[in-house]
């Protein structure tokens, strides 16, 4: 990690919610935890510019330097992620428009439109400014640009942003021909003759053109991503030596092609929170964990932000129980994390936030949170040795936010047809059996892969549906779920039979779409249920491992299996649930040769990094049972050499297996 030979631990610090006694306090606390590493300035532009052009750096400078002397490292935000009053008093034309026609106010967070040049040249002017003021300052080691860039609105209306959305157009089509033909503007009469009659997809009175929608998309993820980089050429130019990056939100964050974004920031760091109403929300927290090492190309990243306890936002603000911290926080390092950070140090008394949990809460420094925080930073330093380590998956799964982009446009053929449910369930069936995976792009190298699933992939185009066959043919497995291949990157469907870029790998060809009524099912030969939906499939080369028995589909094929050059494809033509995923999931792992050990015990997370030497299996009990694995190696806490770890209820276990000692691989559940 940055400027550091350790695992990183600290938050979000927001020092000017607070007097100079305060910050004696919280350093000297900071210290107490181990804290090595505090996010500073993020939402400090009022103080830092407090007239357009006129800098005030003096409460920096202290903190900085009273942080520097206690030997914690400052993550530094540009704070461009909330403008100053004088800046929207001064520049209306850049506040934010929504679809609906509504121009935002202020007197929150969220940046000007990002195509404003009022906003760019203000965020440039401050983010100039700080980088010229602490680009030797020793307590810097990184720079935090923005704040969750897409959130809390990422797509802008205004008319600064049509005149980019235009010129952005005019880059991907090169002509007005090119573009009428990419979106099919025959259809109800869309031809554009000059450009300026080419609109941002406003609401309209009935649907808008979903090409347009699409592409709105994507040149507001661009739009998003012209601004950090902006702000980051800034700061290379001025401390070449510092990397920089911004928070993502991984999976989290519908707005914004990672895949792209992940290519620009030196370091990937990530702010999760769970989904607290959620049983399983361990689960989705891990799905997270590794989506953002997957988009850092397997690097180590930081978990940037995540909370202690409840955050504020939710329908309902669950505490974290005991334990929870911990886990939440570990699981990330299983899954190649090298930082720990949390939002945020102290919990704010006034503003928006104050009913969220912090580091240190209200309750202060004898509550159990603060507890638990100081206890977490003991174990982070006696597994420091994890640093540096690499998870390695052989099952990828597809991800490509351009398909969900498509796939949740307006009139699909039911609303039962949801991307990320079958992500999760994907997902979540190999969680349970102790599979790590990565996740990938569709036209990313998969042939590092045993077995690729594609739970969701509406959207094909040509690159993506011949790196699937190439991957397949080469000796690759595959599994693919119903609605996928179904319309290229125009949101058209190809000529011929669903599903178009597919049709080849999958061998077969789809006559219609069969969608359930709600609660609807019907039974499969294998025994499973089906749900949701099923397809009117003509066999090609694909044979039917699994026949509808009866339903709207009765002696179709659900599930088909064909065999194309080297490898195999399966297609899933109907939503399968529970055991019935998993059943079938086991038979694909077992014939695409991936080694599943015994399934750990219910709720019990698995997940090994990988050093040179050494194995290291983190262990963490989600349940209220006690847990026991099969594994040999050393407890990097205790210092006990187990041959079977006994992981208490809701507790965590690091061990270590040295290459040439235990054999790592032969663990298993007991
Ligand atoms: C994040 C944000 C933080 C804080 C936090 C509360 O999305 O980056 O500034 O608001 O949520 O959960």
């Amino acid at each position: 990690m940055p400027g550091s030979t350790k695992l990183r631990y600290g938050g979000d610090y927001n020092p000017e919610q607070w007097d100079r006694a305060t910050w004696l306090q919280d350093i000297d606390l900071m210290r107490r935890a181990g804290i090595n590493l505090v996010s500073v300035g993020i939402f400090s532009w009022g103080l830092l510019e407090p007239r357009e052009g006129e800098y005030d750096f003096s409460f920096l400078d202290e903190i900085l330097g009273l942080l520097h002397e206690a030997g914690i490292d400052v993550d530094l935000g540009t704070p461009t992620a909330a403008p100053p009053a004088w800046f929207w008093k001064k520049y209306p034309q850049a506040r934010v428009v929504t679809r609906e026609g509504v121009t935002l106010g202020h007197g929150s967070r969220g940046m000007g439109s990002p195509s404003s040049a009022e906003y760019r040249r203000a965020a440039a002017g401050i983010t100039s400014a700080l980088a010229k003021r602490y680009a030797d300052h020793p307590a810097v080691v990184m720079w935090h640009v923005h704040n969750e860039y897409g959130a809390p609105v990422s797509e802008c209306y205004s008319e600064q942003s049509v005149l980019a959305f235009r010129e952005w157009l005019q880059r991907r089509y090169g002509s007005l021909d090119g573009l009428n033909a990419a979106w099919g503007t025959t259809f109800w009469s869309q031809q554009y003759r000059e450009w300026d009659e080419v609109d941002a997809p406003r609401l309209s009175a009935s649907i808008v053109n979903p090409a347009q929608r699409l592409d709105f998309k994507r040149f507001s993820s661009d739009a998003l991503l012209e601004s950090f980089v902006m702000e980051r050429d800034i700061l290379r130019a001025a401390t070449p030596h510092l990397p920089v990056t911004t928070n993502f939100m991984a999976t989290n964050c519908p707005s914004v092609d990672y895949w792209k974004w992940a290519r620009e920031v030196d370091v990937v760091a990530n702010d999760y929170y769970l989904v607290a109403e959620r049983e399983d929300n361990h689960v989705l927290a891990a799905m997270d964990s590794d989506f953002t090492r997957s988009i850092a190309g397997n690097r180590p990243w930081m978990l940037m932000e995540h909370s202690t306890s409840a955050v504020n936002w939710q329908p309902r603000n669950i505490a974290k129980r005991p334990g929870e911290l911990a886990r939440n926080s570990l699981s990330s390092v299983a899954r190649g994390s090298d930082a720990v950070l949390f939002f945020q140090f102290r919990a704010s008394r006034y503003g928006a936030e104050k009913f969220h949990s912090a580091m240190l809460p209200h309750a202060g420094e004898t509550s159990r949170v603060w507890r638990e925080v100081e206890a977490l930073g003991a174990v982070l330093q006696g597994i420091e040795e994890v640093r540096g380590s690499r998870v390695e998956a052989r099952v990828a799964l597809l991800w490509d936010v351009e398909s969900f982009w498509a796939q949740d446009l307006e009139w699909r053929p039911s609303v039962e047809l949801d991307h990320r449910e079958r992500i999760e369930a994907y997902y979540s069936a190999l969680w349970r059996r102790g599979v790590t995976v990565d996740f990938a792009h569709p036209s990313a190298d998969l042939s590092g892969y045993d077995l690729v699933l594609a739970p969701a992939l509406y959207l094909v185009d040509a690159t993506s549906s011949a790196n699937l066959e190439d991957y397949v043919a080469a000796g690759g497995n595959i599994v693919v779920s119903y609605f996928s291949g179904i319309v290229n990157e125009n949101d058209a469907v190809p000529a011929g039979p669903f599903p178009g870029g597919l049709r080849t790998v999958l061998g077969l060809s789809i006559e219609e779409f069969l969608p359930f009524r709600e609660k609807e099912t019907a039974s499969l030969s294998s025994g499973a249920t089906a749900r949701s939906w099923a397809d009117d499939i003509v066999l090609g080369t694909a044979e039917a491992e699994a026949t509808h028995l009866d339903g709207r589909a009765e002696g179709r094929a659900a599930i088909t299996r064909n065999a194309l050059g080297a490898g195999t494809a399966w297609y899933v033509a109907t939503k399968l649930e529970g055991d019935d995923l998993g059943a079938f999931l086991d038979t694909v792992l077992e014939r695409s040769g991936v080694a599943v050990g015994p399934v750990p015990a219910a709720g019990l997370e698995v997940v090994r990094r990988e050093a040179p030497d050494a194995t290291y299996t983190f262990l963490l009990n989600h349940s209220e049972q006690e847990a026991s694995y099969d594994v040999a190696g050393t407890d990097l806490v205790t210092g006990e050499t187990v041959d079977t770890a006994v992981v208490p209820a809701a507790g965590v276990r690091i061990l270590r297996t040295d290459r040439n000692g235990a054999d790592a691989t032969s663990a298993g559940a007991r």
